[in-house]
């Protein structure tokens, strides 16, 4: 099918290689013409495993192209994918003002029937919104249907996740655009949800509110497993065995960050109280995440005491492995408190180095993970990263002056950390 894509961000840019990926012909548009230059040499301007090669197979192929120009997308292609950013504001309302240009740009550019399909993620009752505004801003007055079509990829593994969904959701008002979208994703031979356009766009928030609750509730389940003496990770992997429950999303850790659940959660409570509802659940997941991380940052200094004139060294800054994204990363929060503090950082990440440099400028980056913690005084893991279960923790533990660590992700074992003269600090352990 030709589909066009306005956005090339995470979601955006993911989306329209899978489509093209899979024998669509896919124009992505975006409004930023260095953006589309860029995008057409093969320069991918995020790290997404897998995401470089599929953009230039399919733009060789002449599947992929890339355009600023809204109106040629609009016009050349039967459904329009809208993947813009929502960014909050400073009440923790979404900003839908990127979604209402778009919509107004796509009234302007029609001139035949298209179905619009939403996918960036938005509070309930903007598919109806978008609606009006197409209807209102279309001088050609020819008819549209608006769906929405939430997208569930996670940064890290968009790719897979894209390919392999769990499960399609299309929210829409009515039968006509059901075979189309149903079309569109046939390649992917997942389960389509078909729903009412504000249930599809519901489910989006209440599935990464869900996501952040149970990481929340894991958290404060850490505090009971450090006060009694139990380990949070056989409890995770007791309860997860329970098919209701699930193991994944049970990780303790020093607290969830990212682009999305955050500003989800925010966004959330929100619209609920717009709608009348107090989500109190929701604000204590937000309350938990926040504590999770003081408690961390209290651990290390009970333990070092004071940090001013201390060295700290920190493996990991992205907000979580496989990806560069540092945007609410607690990792560079963590590393920003400490620095508060006083304390001195050497720092390393396997991909999110250059971003974080601007974010925490008096930081000194080191390239090799082995050496990061040359004459500092404590090593703090503050990332996921695979990676990091491979560190030469002789070598490591050598070149600390004192052989600490602080493991915010329990990727280590305690008792063996311990057995080779580790003072080690983790969660829920
Ligand atoms: C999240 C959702 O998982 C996706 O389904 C959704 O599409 C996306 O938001 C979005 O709305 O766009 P993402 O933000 O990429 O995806 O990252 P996650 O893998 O969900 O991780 C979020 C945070 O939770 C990270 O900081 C991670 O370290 C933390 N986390 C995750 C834990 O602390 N413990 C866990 O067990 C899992």
């Amino acid at each position: 099918m030709k589909l066009t894509i306005i956005g090339t961000g995470y979601v955006g840019l993911v989306t329209g290689a899978c489509f093209a990926e899979v024998g669509h012909r896919v124009i992505c548009v975006d409004n930023d013409a260095a953006k589309v230059r860029q995008l057409r040499a093969g320069v991918i301007p995020i790290y997404e495993p897998g995401l470089e090669e599929l953009v230039k197979r399919n733009v060789a192929l002449g599947r992929l192209s890339f355009t600023e120009n809204t109106p040629e997308g609009v016009q050349q292609s039967d459904v329009v994918f809208i993947a813009v950013p929502t960014p909050p504001q400073p009440d923790g309302s979404v900003d839908l003002s990127f979604i209402e240009r778009v919509a107004r740009d796509i009234a302007g550019a029609m001139t035949e029937y298209k179905i619009v399909v939403d996918k960036s993620t938005v509070p309930v009752k903007t598919g109806e919104k978008v609606a009006e505004t197409i209807k209102r801003y279309c001088k050609a007055k020819v008819d549209c249907d608006v769906v929405s079509n939430p997208e569930f990829l996670r940064e890290g593994f968009a790719v897979g996740d894209l390919m392999n969904p769990d499960r399609v959701v299309v929210g829409v008002r009515s039968q006509r655009p059901v075979a189309a979208l149903k079309q569109i994703y046939a390649p992917f031979r997942a389960p389509i949800v078909v729903t009412d356009i504000a249930s599809a766009e519901l489910i989006k928030h209440a599935s990464n509110s869900f996501l952040a609750l149970k990481i929340s509730y894991i958290n404060a389940i850490s505090v009971l497993c450090e006060a009694s003496g139990a380990n949070v990770q056989e409890v995770a992997a007791g309860m997860g065995m329970d098919e209701r429950i699930g193991r994944r999303f049970l990780d303790a850790g020093i607290g969830f960050g990212g682009s999305c659940f955050p500003k989800d959660l925010s966004a959330f409570i929100k619209i609920a109280e717009q709608i009348g509802y107090d989500f109190r659940l929701l604000k204590e997941v937000q309350r938990i995440n926040a504590d999770q991380m003081d408690r961390f940052v209290k651990k290390i200094i009970e333990t070092l005491w004071v940090l001013r004139d201390k060295k700290i060294a920190v493996l990991g800054l992205a907000f979580k492995q496989n990806t560069d994204d540092v945007r609410m990363s607690p990792a560079i929060a963590l590393c920003q408190r400490l620095q508060k503090e006083g304390a001195a950082l050497r720092v390393h990440d396997p991909k999110a180095m250059e971003k974080a440099r601007p974010l925490l400028p008096d930081a000194t980056c080191v390239e090799d993970m082995n050496a990061v913690a040359e004459g500092c005084d404590a090593l703090v893991i503050a990332t996921e990263w695979d990676e990091f279960k491979n560190l030469d923790l002789e070598r490591v533990r050598k070149s600390l002056s004192h052989p600490i660590l602080f493991d915010g992700r329990n990727l280590f074992d305690r008792a063996q950390m311990e057995e080779r003269g580790w003072i080690y600090k983790s969660i829920g352990r």
